[in-house]
């Protein structure tokens, strides 16, 4: 199933110096990278992208963490790439994500897990319209592309 979905590494994956090391397990994956900005979140932004969890105890620390230093939003797309991504992601809380995951391998405490991912089409679809112009995606012709599906 061809599908996109929004992934971000968070401002502490950013101050690591781990985006080309995340974009590149992505690629190596055989995903493909339609959209990507490195940008610095606005708490009006942060409040609507975490909408769903305002109330939580940890709610006001995830929307300062996020808007305290540059992101890499992306928008990738793949066959099954949402729960792809997630499975390459790892758990929450990386001290209960598998070595070999992203948050397996190079995080530690669940407050800076390093990337963000969807969860769902609906919440893919929902965060890259909140995060990407249409113009500022491209679009892949299959059949210049078609080893990589
Ligand atoms: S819940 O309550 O199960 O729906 O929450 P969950 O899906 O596990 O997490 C929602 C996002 O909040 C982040 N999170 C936290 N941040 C800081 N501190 C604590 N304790 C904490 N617990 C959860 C978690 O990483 C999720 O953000 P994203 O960006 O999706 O990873």
């Amino acid at each position: 199933m061809m599908q996109k979905t929004f992934l971000m590494v968070k401002p502490d994956g950013v101050q690591r110096q781990l985006i080309g090391e995340i974009v590149s397990r992505f690629e190596r994956k055989g995903l493909h990278l339609a959209g990507a900005k490195l940008m610095t979140i606005s708490p009006e932004l942060a409040q609507q992208h975490y909408g769903e969890h305002k109330g939580k105890p940890f709610f006001e620390g995830l929307v300062e963490f996020i808007t305290s230093g540059p992101v890499f939003a992306m928008v990738w797309q793949g066959e099954n790439v949402i729960e792809i991504s997630r499975q390459m992601m790892g758990k929450t809380n990386p001290k209960d994500a598998l070595p070999g995951t992203i948050r397996g391998d190079y995080g530690v405490i669940v407050g800076k897990n390093i990337i963000h991912g969807s969860d769902s089409p609906e919440s893919a679809e929902r965060e890259i319209n909140l995060f990407f112009n249409q113009e500022e995606l491209v679009e892949y012709n299959k059949s210049m592309n078609e080893w990589i599906y």
